[in-house]
């Protein structure tokens, strides 16, 4: 049993990690409130109250086209706050596990084509280039870490795709809604990948791995799939990139391999349409409700 300090633990992600790290570690999950991982100070004294085995950093500035115009904030809690979090875990000890991003890479390999943990970033955003230089700052501040970098998450808290795609079909089903076909991805249980954190844990997992699920589809391709699997009507229609401008240039290839996952033996990623239909299984009604409470 170890201690494990989730920073950004009210997230997608990190109330995941909190719910499934808890049934075999001694967990402290804070929100933004409890923690701001900008303030070095609030950093180093939570650490020193906890003395944490491990601190898992779910949080970020995950707005990506806010990004685009909101670049002081956004630098501060993809940049500043892992290297507070790396500066603390140098001078204190114990781990940083640091959660990164597809978006670091440019995307021009051509698809299927995966990119795999030694291949060089070039981001496209200044999402991008902050979990970038976040990644750069934790390892430069301390050796002791492990980076995890997923793509396209989901699940049941928080805004997402999925939801999005869910609110404006039920709300009319006859409109018509362009998603784009021409970026691929592997959608990501936020579940799965919690599951996938703890194996980490506990094999002492060092450096950086690609966690994604298996197989891969385009936004478009997975909402279809997605809303059909919830036995929802809808009307989208498959459009280009270029006929649905974003603040932010995305990837055209976002596919991830796990290849060092896999080549430890400690591989638990799923195929994205298995997860999603275990997702839809379990919570449909949950996620219709809240659609419906306007939440
Ligand atoms: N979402 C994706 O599709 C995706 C894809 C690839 C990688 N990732 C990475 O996966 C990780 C988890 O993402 P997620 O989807 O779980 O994001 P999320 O739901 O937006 O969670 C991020 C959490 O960080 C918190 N936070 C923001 N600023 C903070 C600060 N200064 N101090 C402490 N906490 C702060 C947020 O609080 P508030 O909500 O109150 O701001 C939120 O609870 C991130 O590192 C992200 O870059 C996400």
């Amino acid at each position: 049993m170890r201690k494990i300090l989730i920073c950004g633990g009210s997230g997608q992600l990190g109330s995941d990690c909190c719910q499934v790290l808890q049934r075999s570690h001694d967990v402290y999950s804070l929100s933004p409130k409890e923690l701001d991982i900008t303030n070095p100070l609030d950093v180093d004294k939570m650490i020193r109250r906890f003395v944490p085995d491990i601190i898992l950093n779910c949080a970020a500035y995950t707005n990506v086209d806010a990004c685009e115009t909101e670049k002081e904030p956004a630098w501060k809690v993809n940049v500043e706050g892992p290297k507070n979090l790396a500066s603390g875990v140098e001078k204190h000890g114990g781990q940083l596990i640091h959660i990164s991003t597809d978006f670091l890479f440019d995307g021009r390999k051509k698809p299927p084509e995966p990119y795999l943990e030694d291949d060089e970033p070039n981001p496209l955003s200044c999402y991008g280039r902050t979990k970038l230089e976040g990644e750069m700052a934790v390892r430069q501040a301390t050796a002791s870490h492990m980076i995890l970098r997923t793509a396209w998450l989901y699940g049941v808290k928080g805004r997402n795709f999925l939801k999005t795609m869910l609110k404006l079909a039920l709300k009319d089903p006859q409109k018509e809604i362009k998603v784009i076909n021409d970026q691929l991805g592997s959608p990501t249980w936020s579940y799965r990948l919690a599951l996938q954190i703890d194996k980490l844990i506990e094999v002492n997992g060092r450096g950086a791995y690609h966690a994604s699920s298996e197989g891969y589809c385009t936004w478009y391709e997975l909402a279809c799939y997605f809303l059909e699997k919830m036995g929802v009507p809808h009307s989208l229609i498959p459009c280009t990139t270029e006929e649905y401008p974003t603040p932010a240039t995305r990837p055209r290839n976002s596919i991830l391999e796990n290849r060092r996952l896999k080549e430890a033996g400690i591989h638990l990623m799923k195929y994205w349409q298995d997860d999603l239909d275990q997702f839809v299984s379990v919570f449909r009604e949950q996620l219709i409700g809240e659609v419906k409470e306007g939440k």
